[in-house]
């Protein structure tokens, strides 16, 4: 059992979302059985931040792989790390902020890194094959303002297209929301968040 969870939250201390993540890795731990013993990988992407998906990235991808310079073959080298994490994980926990009405740009760069034709997604007679599938996936959504539910809230539909994309298609979503309208508001939104994650029905959510 192996339990992947990914910050992005660009604040190294004090963020809601990654401490929100980590809650969630807690109550996944929590529900397994004795005999269970889960590896846990914390990656945090304010901390570490993946390279962009640039003109030399791409020129590096699109080279064949006998045929990469040193640098082409390094850059490849640390998209491929990121794609064997995500695919050795039974379980993905994101911890992400809304800024300014989108995901934050390091955690762009990660879902560039994993989105890899004949890799984690193929083209068939049938349309897209995502293939990181038998995953499950907790996403811990933090926001000053209030947009569940709205058009605003772009983050919910755009995580699940890509992810659903690339095959994890069992996808939770926590909120917390009202963050930045006060002191009792941000007590009632991070208290619902807890909830929500308490709450959460991980006995047949769990892979085996
Ligand atoms: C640069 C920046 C942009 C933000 N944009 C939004 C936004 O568009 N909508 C919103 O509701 N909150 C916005 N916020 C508030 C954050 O979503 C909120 O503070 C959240 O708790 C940040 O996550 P963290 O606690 O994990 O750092 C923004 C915050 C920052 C720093």
């Amino acid at each position: 059992m192996n339990i992947l969870q990914i910050n992005s939250s660009a604040r190294a201390d004090g963020s809601h979302s990654s401490r929100l993540a980590g809650s969630i890795v807690e109550r996944v731990q929590a529900s397994l059985d004795d005999s269970t013993v889960p590896a846990i990988t914390v990656r945090d992407l304010g901390r570490t931040p993946h390279p962009e998906l640039n003109e030399s990235a791409l020129q590096a991808l699109f080279t064949p792989a006998e045929q990469r310079t040193p640098e082409q073959a390094a850059r490849v080298a640390l998209d491929d790390a990121l794609i064997d994490e995500l695919k050795a994980a039974d379980v993905l926990v994101l911890g992400v902020p809304m800024y300014n009405f989108g995901v934050p740009a390091p955690l762009k760069n990660w879902i560039d890194a994993i989105s890899r034709a004949k890799v984690t997604f193929q083209y068939t007679a049938n349309g897209p094959e995502g293939l990181l599938k038998g995953k499950k996936v907790y996403i811990a959504l933090t926001r000053g303002g209030q947009y569940r539910n709205t058009p605003s809230d772009t983050q919910v539909p755009y995580l699940r297209t890509v992810l659903s994309f690339l095959g994890m298609t069992d996808i939770q979503f926590i909120y917390a929301e009202g963050l930045a309208m006060g002191p009792e508001a941000e007590q009632r939104a991070l208290a619902s968040a807890q909830a929500q994650i308490d709450e959460l029905a991980l006995a047949e959510a769990v892979p085996a």
